[in-house]
């Protein structure tokens, strides 16, 4: 694993944007995977900045974002689909039908799920996956159990992740079923980017990079064992590695 300790997130975000422009200059069509979260928004702020500017253009890029929730529609503010549209999709020109999202309102979500990693698997699997972590060491939605996942599934939130993300929800309950993609699905990127800030975060990154390989303490800790891991981190983020 390769760890980076940014001074300031402004510099922090602009390196995930590096990592990403680089990688579309060399391939126009990549593969990208895409988290939500206040982590990545940063670096999609920059990434909108310098397709404005027309330095890079999204054009022949296709994205796979990691999760969903299930039963929330889609026009809802809180649905991944609505955080994507606004704090990326909607302002770069990438082609609308080149911007998948789970679809955490099919009729029929095992199909869903069938169906989504074999897009994946379509696109030529992902080049570069952008990664933000739960507090309790999650990716995606692949909350803390007795083994990592593999493929694309629909999986009940843990109440820490509901504590988490439940302010976003005002009154309204929050889902607690979601759809996302797997340990599996997430490790098959050649190129893995993990971004995290902030105290809250610090205990998780300690069992990302330094715990036991351990889908139940921390199921980001899988990523000890892929080639090609960079975690872009802050110093508060940092602040329990030894
Ligand atoms: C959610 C998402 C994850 C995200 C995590 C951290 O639970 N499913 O994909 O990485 O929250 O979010 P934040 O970056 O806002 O801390």
């Amino acid at each position: 694993m390769k760890i980076c300790v940014f001074s300031d997130y402004t510099s922090l975000s602009a390196a995930c944007a590096d990592g990403i422009e680089t990688l579309i200059k060399e391939k126009p069509d990549a593969v990208l995977g895409l988290a939500t979260g206040a982590s990545p928004e940063g670096a999609y702020e920059e990434l909108i900045r310098r397709s404005r500017a027309g330095e890079l253009s999204f054009r022949a890029v296709k994205t796979f974002n990691l999760d969903e929730y299930c039963g929330l529609p889609r026009a809802d503010r809180n649905s991944y689909y609505s955080f994507m549209w606004e704090h990326l999709f909607g302002h770069i020109d990438i082609a609308p039908e080149n911007a998948r999202i789970p679809d955490g309102n099919a009729p029929d979500l095992a199909a869903e799920c069938l169906a989504y990693d074999e897009a994946i698997k379509e696109a030529g699997g992902i080049d570069l996956q952008v990664l933000g972590i739960g507090r309790n060491g999650h990716i995606g939605f692949n909350e803390p159990a007795d083994a990592f996942t593999k493929g694309t599934h629909v999986t009940r939130l843990t109440k820490s992740t509901i504590d988490a993300n439940k302010r976003y929800f005002d009154d309204n309950p929050m889902p607690e079923a979601a759809i996302t993609m797997g340990i599996g699905t997430i490790f098959s990127a050649k190129r893995i980017v993990l971004l995290a800030t902030g105290k809250k975060k610090a205990e998780a990154i300690k069992n990302t990079v330094q715990g036991d390989i351990s889908p139940r303490q921390c199921p980001a800790s899988i990523l000890q064992l892929h080639p090609d891991v960079t975690l872009l981190l802050d110093e508060e983020a940092a602040s329990l590695l030894g």
